[in-house]
């Protein structure tokens, strides 16, 4: 049984570098790779381990799965569900926390990078995250996990506690393996671009939110950071940001990087800037359509939702009760 598990944080706007790094991959998978089950959630309660005002998660949430069916998921295809509404994530990241290290926890750099931001302190469940992450991916027994560059250490630690609970107590889970795109994986800061683009970025015009007019996306492009050599080339540790805008363009118009180095070679960064804007508009501008249609039906998501929920819990059960058994924990 081949199965594939991805999910996104619904806190904030979600930006260019989350649908390049996920969403396309989701969709491109969704196409064209032969699976037997494919799970992709929306992670609320990763979400509230920074504090989050309800009501506002609530509406996060119920956004990200309109975006989600504007970028393209089909339900027929892809099982799309809220991660709380499957108890069983919750239960078998409390049961993998038994065999986790607080140690190998506090070495996790994006646990690192979000403590320091956490003025009123930190809450256990940030440092515990990754392991309900790796909860996520094993309650379904997942070969594949399509993420972003970030999330690979996450990865990497989920497929230690896979490991480390099949010796203890026998071969339970698959190791998963993450799906790592080449290019798009780690889309940077456009005011930083040796830093990620981040939803958590104060800085607006950092980065192209997926709800941003035309308007606000030529203005962010063309203020982007780049160099003062005036060539077109993809050299990321001497040329950062016209190589990460040479990414976007490359993924968004599904064209090779070489190909736009030729076509843009001795234009200048005006030109290039403007295409680069141009590609992201078109992407961009029809999925907002769709996106604005989609979360107005109401009736419509909500079923989705219901139907993922059910078709989800039903396999997160079985194997949360296998766990269970193999832990000594159930009496049948
Ligand atoms: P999150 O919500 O921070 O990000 C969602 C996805 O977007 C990718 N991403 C990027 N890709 C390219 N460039 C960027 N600048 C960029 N920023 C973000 C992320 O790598 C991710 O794939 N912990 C996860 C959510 C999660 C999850 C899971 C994922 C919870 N459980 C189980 C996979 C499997 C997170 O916070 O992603």
């Amino acid at each position: 049984m081949k199965t594939i598990v991805s999910g996104i944080q619904p806190s904030g706007r979600l930006t260019l570098g989350n649908y390049l790094g996920a969403i396309k991959n989701f969709v491109n998978i969704q196409e064209n790779m032969e699976y037997d089950a494919f799970f992709v959630f929306i992670a609320d309660l990763h979400a509230i381990t920074v504090p989050k005002e309800p009501l506002l998660l609530r509406q996060s949430v119920r956004k990200l799965a309109a975006l989600y069916l504007a970028c393209g998921l089909n339900p027929e295809k892809v099982t799309l569900f809220i991660q709380s509404e499957v108890h069983e994530h919750a239960e078998l990241g409390y049961l993998l926390q038994t065999i986790s290290y607080i140690g190998e926890l506090e070495r996790m750099t994006q646990y690192k990078d979000k403590k320091i931001k956490q003025v009123d302190g930190v809450s256990s469940a940030l440092l515990t995250y990754p392991v309900l992450m790796a909860g996520d991916i094993l309650l379904y027994n997942a070969s594949y996990v399509p993420v972003g560059q970030d999330q690979k250490q996450h990865l990497e630690l989920t497929k230690i506690l896979a490991d480390r609970f099949n010796y203890r107590f026998g071969e339970t889970f698959i190791t998963p393996e993450p799906l790592i795109t080449k290019i798009g994986a780690k889309i940077m800061s456009l005011q930083d671009p040796t830093k990620k683009m981040s939803k958590s970025d104060p800085l607006e015009k950092a980065s192209i939110y997926l709800d941003d007019n035309e308007a606000a996306i030529r203005k962010k492009i063309a203020s982007a950071i780049t160099d003062s050599d005036g060539k077109i080339k993809f050299d990321p540790i001497n040329k950062p940001g016209i190589s990460n805008l040479l990414s976007i363009m490359s993924c968004c118009a599904n064209k090779p990087i070489e190909e736009l180095e030729k076509a843009y070679d001795g234009k200048g960064y005006g030109v290039f800037k403007q295409a680069v804007a141009d590609s992201i508009v078109s992407l961009l501008v029809p999925i907002q359509e769709k996106y604005e249609a989609i979360l107005n039906n109401k009736e419509l998501l909500d079923k989705i939702l219901d139907d993922g929920a059910i078709k989800a819990s039903y396999f997160a059960k079985k194997n949360l009760n296998k766990v269970k058994k193999r832990m000594g924990l159930l009496r049948k």
